[in-house]
């Protein structure tokens, strides 16, 4: 259990309950922001206990369901749990639970992929509709009454200030160094009242290190001592490394053609095992004190922080492996003042990752021949996770790199398609793609010669003389055009692997 001194205010211990008391304080058809962002700083117990009461109520013959905003994917206590008790109607921003993606893509839960940066704006803006409840998780209380941020930020920020009543979770777990690591920037408004963020380096810090927090509406506390939980990381292995060779060379020329700085510019990685393996083989790169400008702090990161390859990572959340965030609690202190956690709005705000000048890495499921990217929907249909922040960073930033193993399931899929069956980032947004083969520079080309690269750099040896021929018929179709395509085939390769298990 928690100690008490992480709940500094007395007048604050008479509300500390259990988390089936709290949980009784949400009511069906609630929206509740939930603080969490990827497996970091999400409430662990009251979403567990609130499942408990939603299964005990449907079994009773009572509807409850309620619509859950966060900053981000969450943790199996939160959305696992919730999903398997049938209890979300509603889902924003982002997802990678997978009971909650198979109620998804069945039709039962509805869900809403968003920018990350936007979400916050919106909410402010009101078509979200009123926030009931806000269920934040913390890891401490000041004996001010400020709450210490926990290993995420999201938009808990946000839902403080547009909930209704809030419930804390403290969580003793989380390492008290995480005090002073966070910048809490309160200068947003709407327009016509917004004005220039005042950021101009990564390590800028232009906020406070603690929410501000109405007292009067937290109903519950909750104290725990809970793990966050981050599923672990596939050790990267040839493909990943491959990839992450390719990006590195790419870098290194591009640093000299552009005369960038011996630290580059602020690296942004995605989610997943590959854009993980990238950040891990930057270690071997000849720049120096390099920077992140990022949306979470992934095990390669604090490795280029021991090694001295990385000055400084600013995100808004840890989504660190079970190794490596204990091994984070216990070393804190090496990392303190080398990690800056801000809320989502500002991490991922769009005016920011345009001025520092970010060098954007994304994870796609497919692209097309002409550069446009699907990063969220297999088969055009079923949604994997969302957009997340790939979106905020790939549009903005210097440069926008798109990586991918060539192939999936074994090679019964290309990652290179004559058509992508979904766009989430269009061609003027993706500068590079990469994959194992290598690696195309898009920048400036026009279709068709983007087309010839990608095919021959990026596209595995099985599926490429597949798309040459595919792009000879598609230039000499009647129609023609800028961007070829034959219709009558574009998609084909998708409903081969949908009727027959493999798009050869
Ligand atoms: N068709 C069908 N399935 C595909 C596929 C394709 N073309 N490409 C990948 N997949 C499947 C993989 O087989 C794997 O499925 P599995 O879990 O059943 O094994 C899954 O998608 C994940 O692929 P993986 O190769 O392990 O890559 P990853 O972990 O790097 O994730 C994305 C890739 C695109 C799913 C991930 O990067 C993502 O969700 N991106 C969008 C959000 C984002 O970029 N957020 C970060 C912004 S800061």
């Amino acid at each position: 259990m928690t100690q008490p001194s992480r709940i500094a205010p007395q007048s604050l211990h008479s509300k500390i309950m259990s988390a089936e008391d709290a949980a009784s304080l949400v009511h069906n058809g609630a929206a509740v922001g939930m603080s969490g962002f990827t497996g970091s700083g999400y409430p662990k117990a009251v979403p567990l206990a609130l499942a408990a009461r939603i299964e005990a109520e449907h079994s009773a013959g009572h509807p409850f369901r309620i619509k859950i905003w966060s900053g981000a994917s969450t943790g199996p206590e939160l959305d696992g749990a919730l999903a398997k008790a049938d209890g979300i109607d509603f889902r924003l921003p982002y997802n990678s639970d997978p009971i909650a993606r198979q109620k998804i893509n069945a039709g039962e839960m509805n869900y809403v992929d968003m920018h990350l940066s936007q979400v916050a704006p919106m909410a402010w803006q009101g078509f979200l509709g009123p926030l009931d409840t806000a269920i934040i998780e913390v890891s401490g209380i000041t004996p001010e009454g400020d709450l210490i941020p926990s290993s995420s930020i999201g938009n808990n920020k946000t839902w403080l200030e547009r909930a209704d009543k809030i419930i804390l979770e403290v969580n003793s777990w989380q390492s008290e160094m995480l005090n002073g690591m966070h910048d809490i920037y309160y200068g947003t408004a709407l327009p016509p009242n917004r004005v220039p963020i005042p950021l101009n380096k990564p390590d800028d810090r232009i906020g406070q290190p603690h929410f501000k927090v109405d007292p009067s509406k937290i109903v519950a506390i909750v104290e725990t001592d809970a793990p966050d939980r981050n599923a672990p990381f596939s050790a990267p292995g040839d493909t990943a490394e491959a990839i992450a060779d390719h990006i590195l060379e790419f870098l290194m020329w591009e640093a000299k053609r552009a005369g960038l700085p011996p630290s580059l510019l602020p690296l942004q990685s995605g989610v997943g095992n590959v854009p993980n393996a990238v950040m891990a083989g930057l270690i071997k790169a000849p720049f120096e004190q390099m920077t992140a400008f990022t949306e979470v702090i992934q095990d390669g990161m604090l490795d280029m922080i021991e090694a001295g390859t990385l000055r400084v990572a600013s995100a808004t959340a840890f989504s660190l492996s079970p190794e490596k965030a204990e091994y984070f609690n216990t070393h804190a202190k090496l990392f303190r003042d080398k990690l800056i956690l801000r809320p989502q709005e500002i991490s991922n705000h769009p005016e920011l990752v345009r001025r520092l000048g970010c060098i954007a890495m994304n994870g796609l499921i497919e692209a097309d021949i002409y550069g446009n990217v699907n990063s969220t929907h297999v088969m055009g249909s079923r949604i994997q996770n969302g957009i997340g922040g790939s979106g905020d960073f790939a549009r903005n930033g210097y440069l926008s790199i798109f990586m991918t193993p060539s192939t999936a399931k074994n090679g019964a899929i290309s990652a290179i398609v004559p058509m992508a069956s979904h766009v989430d980032h269009i061609n003027q947004d993706v500068q590079v793609i990469v994959t194992e083969q290598g690696l195309a520079d898009l920048r400036g080309l026009d279709p068709k010669k983007k087309a010839a690269l990608i095919i021959e750099n990026c596209a595995h040896p099985m599926y490429r003389d597949a798309l040459r021929e595919y792009f000879e018929r598609a230039k000499k179709s009647s129609f023609g055009g800028h961007t070829p395509h034959d219709l009558r085939e574009a998609l084909s390769w998708h409903q081969r692997f949908i009727d027959t298990g493999s798009m050869l």
